[in-house]
């Protein structure tokens, strides 16, 4: 939709704020075969290897998309853990290793300060992640995480943190195949040392430490298209406090649209409407465990939830996760359930702003309240909560409720990818039943 278009539409965002997903080439209908074909082309045509580092590891290569005789499931086998190698890999003379300890505040603060400065930001540089230590200790620690797995470069002669890159334990199913995966985060080398390859060695490092574990595959996401995605999904925005999204450019007035008829057509009600709606507590475990089960069974890709992952993930955690169900006031069943955890960008270069206050939608259950409904309770309760803008994914079942809850697509693009586990066909968006952070 071409922003401003429609006075009567809702107003779609200029950008996806920082969405990880940068000037990726767009996927047409035909999606990721497209591009895997015009890279291929681009590639016959230089005679070049345009991915030097993924083409050597064990990932779904462009040449192989819609060779369908090719199996489905892990690309190489496990390699006995005495032949994995035991020594960290080579860095550059200047820089060395570090476990980065986020229970440590000091340690914490630097990983911190790190991101802020430097990672993922919006096409046009408005906007940078702004993940706050409280999310960085959520995002780092679930059931059974390795902290040998929280990974830093510093420069040796300063001891300045220039570098991060992590991964934390995590099962997924992939069709009918449970297997423990590591979920990658926060890659990130400092600005002034991009460009210089320091990437794919923390890329290795961090799977030869994964792979002392007995781990083999992974799963990621990416801005970037690299070899390649199993599905390519677009972020959505909900405009919850419109005239702070227009000032600070996130969003336009669209074409013949004030202000105040802006705000009036993003405006909520004051208080949510499905009876029994209700935060989730700690006696809510094992029913949202099972709740989430039954229905990402429906999903080709989706996690393998337990109870201690679930009041992990998704017990509300203030300014970190929030979720809410509804618990049926006659049976006392709880039939519904919604999410969102809350990452804020910092706004770069603006004279009144600086922090825009993003909820992103994690994983919903309807059964029994219409799903439109149960999200436009949790926009009615985000905005009550001072968040500027809802976002969500087309993964799940979301593109059911997205235009009619008047929200509008963003620009770039968020790849999902598999390490070392081999997809026949791109999976649409609706086939995802995952949420990686
Ligand atoms: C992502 C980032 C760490 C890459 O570092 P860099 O200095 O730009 O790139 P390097 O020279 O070290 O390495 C280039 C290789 O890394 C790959 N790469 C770049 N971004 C990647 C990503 N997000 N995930 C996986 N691989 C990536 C490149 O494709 C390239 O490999 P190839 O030759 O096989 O294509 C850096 O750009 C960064 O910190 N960006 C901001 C934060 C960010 O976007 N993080 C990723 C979040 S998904």
């Amino acid at each position: 939709m071409d922003p401003g278009s429609n006075p009567d539409a809702p107003n779609p965002n200029q950008d996806p704020a920082p969405s990880a997903a940068d000037a990726a080439p767009q996927p047409s209908d035909a999606g990721i075969e497209a591009i895997a074909r015009r890279v291929q082309e681009s590639l016959s045509l230089s005679g070049v290897s345009r991915h030097r580092f993924w083409e050597t590891q064990p990932v779904g290569q462009f040449r192989d998309l819609g060779d369908t005789s090719l199996p489905e499931g892990p690309i190489e086998a496990p390699t006995p853990l005495s032949d994995v190698r035991r020594d960290p890999y080579n860095l550059p003379a200047q820089y060395e290793w570090t476990t980065c300890d986020i229970d440590d505040d000091h340690t914490c603060t630097e990983v911190y300060n790190l991101l802020t400065q430097n990672y993922v930001e919006d096409d046009e540089n408005m906007f940078r992640f702004n993940y706050s230590m409280e999310f960085l200790r959520w995002a780092l620690r679930p059931p059974g995480y390795f902290k040998s797995w929280h990974i830093g470069v510093r420069a040796k002669a300063s001891q300045k943190l220039v570098a991060f890159i992590t991964g934390v334990p995590a099962r997924i199913r992939v069709r009918d195949d449970v297997v423990k995966w590591r979920r990658s985060t926060f890659l990130c080398v400092h600005k002034k040392l991009r460009s210089k390859r320091l990437a794919p060695v923390m890329i290795k490092e961090v799977t030869r430490r994964v792979h002392l574990e007995n781990i083999w595959q992974a799963s990621y996401t990416a801005g970037v298209v690299i070899p390649t995605p199993i599905s390519t999904c677009r972020y959505w925005h909900r405009s919850l406090n419109p005239k702070k999204l227009i000032d600070v450019g996130f969003s336009r007035l669209g074409a013949r649209m004030t202000m105040s008829r802006t705000v009036k057509l993003y405006k909520l009600p004051e208080s949510t409407v499905t009876k029994g709606f209700r935060k989730m507590e700690l006696r809510d475990v094992p029913a949202v465990t099972r709740l989430l089960k039954e229905y990402l069974r429906q999903f080709a890709v989706a996690p393998d939830f337990d109870q201690d992952d679930v009041e992990h993930w998704l017990l509300p955690l203030e300014n970190v996760v929030d979720s809410y169900l509804v618990e049926s006031p006659e049976t006392h069943e709880i039939t519904d359930f919604c999410s969102f955890y809350t990452l804020p960008s910092s706004i770069l270069n603006n004279p009144n702003y600086s922090l825009l206050k993003a909820a992103y939608s994690y994983y919903n259950v309807s059964t029994k309240t219409p799903l439109q409904q149960l999200m436009n309770d949790a926009l009615i309760v985000a905005k009550k909560n001072d968040y500027d803008v809802f976002n969500a994914l087309d993964v799940m079942q979301n593109e059911s409720f997205l235009k009619e809850l008047k929200f509008g697509p963003g620009d770039g693009h968020l790849h999902y990818y598999l390490y070392n586990y081999r997809i026949r066909k791109a999976l649409h968006p609706s086939e995802l039943g995952l949420v990686l952070l």
